[in-house]
């Protein structure tokens, strides 16, 4: 039998206790560790690019530093495919130690890192994906997120389309969490509102092969069409509806991603054609001028929705890292200095609901010049209405 004196022992407790008191404040002299996971390839690659911009821009103004540390990135290429994505976020959780996951673009990818973020009390800002459970069952005091719900720009769509006197609809998207959510937004304000949607069609994500579906709503003669479609999707979708002579004889709305960071390869296609979003090109604020001009220095290009929800995520990062002086232990703390702060989004300013989703204004926008044109405020402040989130 070993009998361990005791002094050592003690001696030993009180090493660890050291160890682990120092460890706490020493990670705030260290850089913050952000885990970038986003598409750098496939349909949404230059969505992704975009949100990485949008996030250093933020973190440039700052001087580097937020909440007093400066940043550290890691990336991870999600490829927005949902069957690689445990193991992906799991990459940077257990891999790489990231002290934040910002992700992703994808609706099925962003799920499967809200339950590990969920799972291993990791912080996740969300910076595109619109998930309706990621502030709905999932939502939870770690998580958060600087974009949009799929029902929000759906649901002003919804109310648009039937004060336009349209009377009945055919919803055209990919089957998946996005497109089935975004329709069920717009059929929530549009039913609401008396329209009826007579049929709904969809393809698997990432396909384009439309030519079947466009026949099949030419054959429907609906009053109207709305969709979701986003990225390399949707600059073919847009293409694919033009060639097949329906924009002529049948008018097409869409949630904002359908015209959003796509115009430059629409061209003409484009023109015209009327979507709801949380932001539009030019909105002629002095804060969104100053964002706009600051990007386009930094990066030769004009931002887009993508670049915004990313700066904004930065922000919200900002927030909650003033307040627990760059300790992301502190959870509680962070989460309430991002519900009580007001973020001064190029967008307009926005609240973070109990859910830590965007309150915001819905915009109305018509492309005209290769620029989605503000043409109004189509829901003031709309708040998600995460159904099953229990925080
Ligand atoms: C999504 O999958 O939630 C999604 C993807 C691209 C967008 C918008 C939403 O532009």
């Amino acid at each position: 039998m070993t009998i361990l004196p005791r002094t050592p022992l003690l001696a030993l407790a009180a090493a660890a206790f050291t160890l682990i008191g120092a460890t706490g404040a020493q990670a705030q002299g260290q850089p913050l560790k952000v885990g970038l996971m986003l598409p750098y390839t496939g349909t949404f690659a230059a969505l992704g690019t975009a949100i990485e911009n949008g996030f250093r821009l933020y973190v440039n103004e700052q001087g580097g530093k937020l909440g007093g540390r400066s940043i550290e990135f890691v990336k991870v290429d999600d490829e927005s495919d949902p069957a690689k994505a445990t193991d992906n976020v799991n990459k940077l959780v257990k891999r790489d130690n990231v002290d934040v996951i910002i992700g992703t673009v994808h609706s099925g990818v962003a799920m499967a890192m809200a339950k590990v973020a969920k799972d291993s009390n990791t912080l996740l800002i969300v910076p595109n994906a619109g998930a309706d459970a990621v502030t709905g069952p999932m939502c939870a005091p770690n998580i958060f997120r600087s974009s949009f719900s799929n029902w929000q720009p759906g649901y002003a769509m919804g109310e648009v389309v039937a004060k336009r006197g349209h009377k009945k609809v055919v919803t055209i998207t990919w089957k998946y969490a996005a497109g089935d959510e975004s329709v069920r937004g717009f059929k929530d304000a549009f039913e609401k509102a008396g329209g009826q949607v007579v049929k709904e069609l969809n393809l698997p994500f990432p396909n384009v092969e439309f030519q079947a579906l466009l026949t099949e709503i030419a054959a429907t003669k609906p009053d109207a069409v709305y969709t979701f479609f986003a990225g390399g999707g949707a600059v073919k979708f847009v293409k694919d509806y033009a060639a097949a002579g329906l924009k002529r004889s049948i008018p097409l709305y869409g949630a904002g991603f359908l015209t959003d960071g796509t115009l430059e390869a629409q061209g003409a296609d484009a023109d015209g054609l009327m979507t709801t979003l949380h932001y539009a090109d030019a909105m002629n604020t002095p804060r969104d001028n100053q964002f706009r001009l600051e990007y386009a220095k930094a990066y030769k290009l004009q931002p887009d929705v993508y670049a915004v929800q990313g700066y904004d995520a930065a922000q919200m990062l900002g927030v909650g890292l003033a307040a627990t002086k760059g300790d992301v232990s502190k959870k509680a703390e962070f989460a309430a200095a991002v519900q009580k702060a007001r973020i001064d989004s190029p967008r307009g300013a926005f609240t973070v609901s109990k859910a830590h989703n965007p309150v915001q204004d819905i915009y109305l926008r018509q492309v005209s010049g290769k620029e989605n044109k503000l043409v109004g405020v189509a829901t003031k402040a709309l708040a998600d209405p995460a159904r099953g989130c229990r925080m």
